[in-house]
């Protein structure tokens, strides 16, 4: 059955289940409505806002049947910056809805339940700000348009205090239009800062403003310039001047120290990523003889939680910065066993994968190339432990291994409380044929 003209009218609708992006999926008859904010199991007169050929978008007119887990959002942003989708809902009952989404994601496998975060506030290690038409905040959902906040209930408390400030004395000055985005990055195991201002041209003097802030916040321990004249989406460009401090700052986890760049990947949330890297242990079964080859090494931390409990790990990494900080950190901790290669990993791995008992895969969202899925099967790879921020590559990557691979339970991690998104882990064993 089809609807048609539909726009504007009110229908009253039952929410069935909840979308990937966080919306309510309701029914009423035959036609299904995208409605935001709605939770599973709650009825509502629903307005319709858009049509689709096959499902519409609405909005909620008037509740009629609210659900025990509903809560009031405490931001008053979140649904304008597009960040937390799921503040109106109790944190425990998230993580049912979530998992009922993976569930829905990876058909044919079981999913366990997701490992919880006990402190789901002020978690972030990093935050980018645009800075844009005399104000500092958050891109509005699909839009250029800036939404301001006062204290993001996610970033760190660190951050929310240091873009206060800056709103205050960045903003109308003569420079400000210079600035594109402020980044903002916090180890949480040391205390200490990195600050950087994306800048379209160079000729900027921060001098006074970087003096203040230091003085403020003596855990700024890093303050960069970074040129970014091109306009694209990408946020740092290539060049950076040193304002304050080193290029790096140190963290250190579970007794390892690390340096991390500005452009180098670090885990956004400190106290899962030790529990991330515990599951990822768990699931390797390592053995003290094993080779390991880390795929997406980043600055190195799973090579050397690893190298602790093995004979020799190796990590691959595509940016420069982050396999630098990789050998540092490795040197900085006495780590003799783990070296680290700078290299594309989406292609010709077949000499490096040669011969390893372990292989490690921890791709950005796109997940991994067909080219290194060949390589894993044709290189006999006898164990792989897959880590994903993407639920839907990671379950299109599984449909390519499940031939060769026997694939153990996901096992989902909430890295990103009161987001939609979930981290995933999973253990691959080659069949024996
Ligand atoms: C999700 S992060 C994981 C980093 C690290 N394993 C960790 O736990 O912090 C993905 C990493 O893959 C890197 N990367 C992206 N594309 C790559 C490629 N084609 N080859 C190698 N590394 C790549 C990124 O720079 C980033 O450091």
């Amino acid at each position: 059955m089809k609807f048609f003209n539909m726009k504007n009218e009110i229908v009253r609708c039952k929410c069935v289940d909840m979308s990937v992006d966080g919306h309510g999926i309701a029914r009423t008859g035959d036609l299904v409505v995208f409605v935001k904010g709605m939770i599973k199991e709650e009825e509502a007169d629903v307005k319709i806002i858009s049509e689709k050929k096959n499902y519409s978008y609405g909005i909620i007119h008037e509740m009629i049947k609210v659900s025990p887990y509903r809560r009031q959002s405490d931001c008053p942003i979140a649904y304008k910056c597009g960040g937390c989708d799921l503040r109106h809902i109790e944190y425990d009952y998230q993580l049912q809805l979530k998992k009922d989404i993976l569930i829905n994601t990876f058909k044919g496998y079981e999913v366990n339940d997701i490992i919880p975060c006990d402190d789901p506030y002020y978690y972030r290690n990093k935050v980018q700000i645009p800075v844009r038409d005399h104000k500092m905040g958050f891109y509005r959902k699909f839009s250029n348009d800036i939404v301001e906040f006062d204290d993001c209930l996610i970033e760190s408390k660190d951050a929310n205090m240091i873009i206060t400030d800056l709103k205050e004395m960045m903003i109308n000055q003569p420079y400000e239009n210079k600035i594109r985005h402020v980044l903002i990055k916090k180890a949480r195991g040391t205390g200490e800062i990195m600050l950087a201002f994306i800048v379209r041209d160079m000729n900027i003097d921060l001098s006074d403003l970087v003096d203040h802030l230091i003085k403020k916040y003596p855990d700024i321990r890093s303050v960069i310039l970074n040129l970014n004249d091109k306009e694209t989406n990408v946020i740092l460009g290539s060049e950076e001047k040193l304002l304050y401090g080193e290029k790096y700052i140190i963290d250190i986890f579970d007794g390892i120290r690390v340096k991390l760049s500005l452009k180098s990947f670090y885990q956004v949330n400190y106290h899962q990523m030790m529990k991330l890297y515990a599951k990822i242990k768990e699931l390797s079964g390592v053995k003290d003889t094993d080779e390991i080859l880390d795929l997406y090494c980043g600055i190195g931390t799973i090579s050397l939680y690893m190298s602790r409990f093995t004979k020799h790990v190796t990590g691959v990494e595509i940016v420069k910065d982050a396999i630098d900080n990789a050998k540092d950190n490795a040197e900085m901790n006495g780590i003799e066993n783990a070296d680290f290669v700078l290299a594309d990993a989406s292609k010709d791995m077949d000499e490096y994968l040669k011969g390893k008992d372990l292989v490690i895969l921890d791709p950005p969202r796109k997940g991994i190339s067909k080219e290194l899925i060949q390589s894993l099967i044709d290189q006999n790879v006898p164990k792989i432990v897959y880590v994903s921020c993407n639920p839907a590559t990671l379950a299109r990557d599984l449909e390519l291994l499940k031939e060769d691979y026997d694939i153990s339970e996901i096992h989902p991690v909430d890295m990103f409380p009161y987001t939609v998104h979930t981290e995933c882990v999973t253990s691959l064993k080659r069949k024996t044929k």
